[in-house]
């Protein structure tokens, strides 16, 4: 007779998994006639709570799983420690888990992550799958997903609305005259990455700009990544006079290879950025770039975590919050010069 879970339980009294778990762990006040529903069907199905699931709604490790693709990436250093310093603030450690957008690595930390009995878990820009997110969801553990969208019955969701940004980041190029102008991607299968080049392709429709499938090159979100890109597109004729790389650290990369290719920056080629990293104002020149309210996605992903485990009103809904991101004009962007015409 397989084990009665908390999810059938909570199928069989018409509610949320998280409902059920503040009814049995008495973590917040539950409407009376709600509650009365989930104690008859656990009564009726013969549920009994594990003592696992239950320690893990006491909070009693007081620790967070933390999933991110590469720290190396000072977008991601950036946020994990902002998490880490709002988790430290309400009495939580944090554990880092590097997954290299490699599913099976993060397959491998989720079950590390359980067996630690951590007390929730944020995924940062996850792989697409949502395998794991399934599983725990099945689990009752509350997750929080930032910079990904997923479905919300999965978890709750913080994000940019990327195909907005994209489409800013575009329009400043045309605002400034370029009508050669190409992308590099990051990793495509990513939503991310798709959505903003939805938006710059929007831009460049609105604008009657041709965009030929060879000057949205791939990339991978790594100097290396930009610096190839870049390569490529300098041998397309016209060659480019502005570049959109989706991260600053791609965009370091394409400025590294225009400089190697004899051409500067802004005066020849255009360069604008994404992330908004503490090193896109020291660089030479200052890039142009996207920022991402990187503080203010770590604190609600953490915020909500933590209320989601404690205090969350038991028969609401996951939420998702879409933020907005800004244009920061620097010295990489420049008018079209018009003697390249
Ligand atoms: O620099 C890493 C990129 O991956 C960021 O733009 C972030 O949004 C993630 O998608």
């Amino acid at each position: 007779m397989p084990r009665v879970t908390m999810k059938d339980v909570a199928f069989a009294a018409g509610v949320s998994i998280t409902t059920v778990s503040h009814v049995i762990n008495k973590t917040r006040r539950v409407r009376q006639a709600t509650r009365e529903r989930v104690e008859e069907a656990m009564h009726a199905l013969g549920y009994q709570p594990s003592s696992v699931a239950r320690s893990l709604r006491m909070g009693v490790t007081k620790t967070i799983g933390l999933i991110l693709p590469d720290v190396s990436n000072p977008f991601f250093a950036e946020i994990s420690r902002q998490i880490e310093d709002f988790g430290y603030q309400q009495g939580y450690s944090v554990i880092l888990c590097n997954s290299d957008n490699n599913l099976q690595k993060q397959h491998e930390y989720v079950n590390t992550l359980l067996a630690k009995q951590v007390d929730g878990i944020i995924f940062i820009s996850a792989g697409e799958s949502l395998e794991d997110l399934s599983r725990l969801s099945a689990s009752g553990i509350p997750v929080v997903v930032a910079d990904r969208d997923v479905p919300l019955h999965l978890a709750d969701v913080v994000m940019l609305d990327n195909e907005k940004a994209g489409y800013k980041a575009a329009q400043h190029l045309i605002s400034l005259g370029h009508r050669h102008i190409a992308c590099i991607t990051g990793p495509s299968h990513l939503s991310p990455s798709m959505l903003r080049v939805a938006g710059y392709q929007r831009a460049l429709q609105q604008a009657g700009i041709k965009y030929p499938p060879e000057t949205i090159v791939r990339g991978d979100f790594r100097i290396s990544g930009g610096e190839q890109a870049m390569r490529k597109l300098l041998n397309l004729m016209p060659a480019p006079t502005a570049v959109f790389a989706l991260n600053d650290m791609m965009a370091l990369g394409a400025i590294s290879a225009l400089r190697s290719a004899g051409l500067r920056v802004p005066q020849d080629v255009s360069v604008v950025g994404f992330d908004d990293i503490m090193i896109a104002a020291l660089v030479d020149p200052p890039l142009t770039t996207i920022s991402q309210p990187i503080k203010e996605i770590a604190e609600w992903a953490t915020n909500m975590l933590i209320e989601k485990m404690h205090v969350r009103d038991a028969d609401c809904e996951n939420r998702r919050i879409v933020l907005d991101a800004e244009l920061i004009v620097r010295q990489s962007t420049q008018q079209m010069d018009t003697h390249h015409e």
